[in-house]
């Protein structure tokens, strides 16, 4: 297949991180758990915890910032703000209107994307359309997740997998550069939404007192069954985002997949064809951020050396609803 035009270009990039360091020992010291068990069973060493008052729109406020400047772009140039987030500062209105108001980014149509850790590959998609219609010239794409507000923290088998972070990607028209998203492909599964979800705190089971009691407010989740999807699918995105774009796996410089468990990029890495020194890999220092994940694994990617002029990065993902997806973009 022929290589597509890219459309849509990133000219900027951002990852924001709290201070705060939580090892896999502070975790065994408040739940049954061991250093041993969860570096083996994940890959995860330590993670960032935001503390109290650090919110999903601070994360990714400071993330867009970073891309902004390295894009130079003013807040009034942005025309469309797209933040994804598990994690919403409130109900109502969305993160992004909240954003939107801490960057000054006035001119801009703002509002949220919910595909859990696919999130920011949903959104990058989304920015890449507006700007296709020419009814973007900037597009803001921010990811801001701050896992620890809803994960069950008496509960070891999700408590150990979360952190919290901010990514953020600055998307331009490419005006015939070579460089952008070369392609695409997205997907879902809406019946096999309650093996990652929230079941209380919504319309069908509103917040009331026993909801609570139960923790029915917090993550769920069926790991053994969420790996398997998870390492399935994110190998068949892989796979339809290279054949989309003209690509094999030789093409590609750079793996850059969602951070939830090193085994599962280490399956997907496999079935993509691609050897682990071209897989980037940062789970051991943050854990599962949601859909702040791909982002600040781009950006650290690209201030480590490893994405530089004219790469070829394969981005994938997976995560509740069930949603997946992958991209590939030249640099
Ligand atoms: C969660 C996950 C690490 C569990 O690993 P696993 O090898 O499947 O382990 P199991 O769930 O089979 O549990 C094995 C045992 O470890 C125990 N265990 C679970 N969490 C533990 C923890 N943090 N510390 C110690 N033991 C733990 C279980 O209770 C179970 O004990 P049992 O055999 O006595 O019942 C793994 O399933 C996973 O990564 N799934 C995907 C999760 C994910 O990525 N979610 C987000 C998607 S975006």
């Amino acid at each position: 297949m022929k290589t597509p035009t890219p459309i849509a270009e990133i000219a900027g990039t951002g990852h924001f991180l709290p201070d705060n360091v939580v090892t896999n020992d502070d975790l065994a010291k408040r739940l049954d758990t061991s250093d041993e068990w969860i570096r083996t069973r994940t890959g995860i060493r330590e993670r960032r915890i935001a503390p109290d008052g650090m919110h999903a729109a601070h994360l990714g406020s400071e993330a867009a910032k970073q891309a902004m400047e390295e894009a130079g772009v003013e807040p009034g140039e942005v025309d469309i703000l797209i933040v994804s987030t598990a994690t919403p500062d409130r109900w109502l209105p969305s993160t992004a209107c909240d954003i939107q108001a801490i960057l000054g980014c006035d001119n801009a149509v703002a509002f949220d994307v919910m595909a859990a850790c696919t999130g920011h590959i949903y959104g990058l998609s989304m920015a890449e359309g507006y700007i296709a219609a020419g009814r973007a010239e900037v597009a803001l794409v921010v990811a801001a997740e701050k896992m620890s507000a809803i994960v069950d923290w008496t509960d070891r088998t999700t408590a150990v997998l979360f952190g919290d972070g901010g990514g953020a990607a600055v998307l331009r028209p490419s005006n015939g550069s070579g460089r952008g998203i070369v392609s695409s492909h997205l997907q879902s599964d809406g019946n096999l939404a309650e093996l990652l979800y929230r079941p209380g705190g919504g319309a069908i089971e509103p917040i009331s007192q026993s909801m609570l009691d139960n923790g029915r407010h917090l993550l769920h989740m069926h790991g053994r069954e969420i790996f398997k999807n998870a390492v399935r699918s994110m190998a068949e995105a892989c796979d339809i985002a290279m054949k989309k774009a003209g690509f094999t796996s030789s093409d590609i410089d750079l793996l850059v997949p969602h951070q939830a468990n090193i085994r599962i990029i280490e399956a997907t890495a496999k079935y993509a064809g691609l050897p682990m020194e071209k897989v980037f890999v940062n789970v051991e220092k943050y854990g599962n951020m949601s859909s702040a994940t791909v982002p600040i694994a781009f950006h650290e990617a690209r201030m480590e050396g490893l994405i530089g002029e004219g790469s070829n990065v394969l981005t994938v993902a997976f995560g509740a609803g069930l949603t997946w997806g992958a991209m590939t973009i030249r640099m």
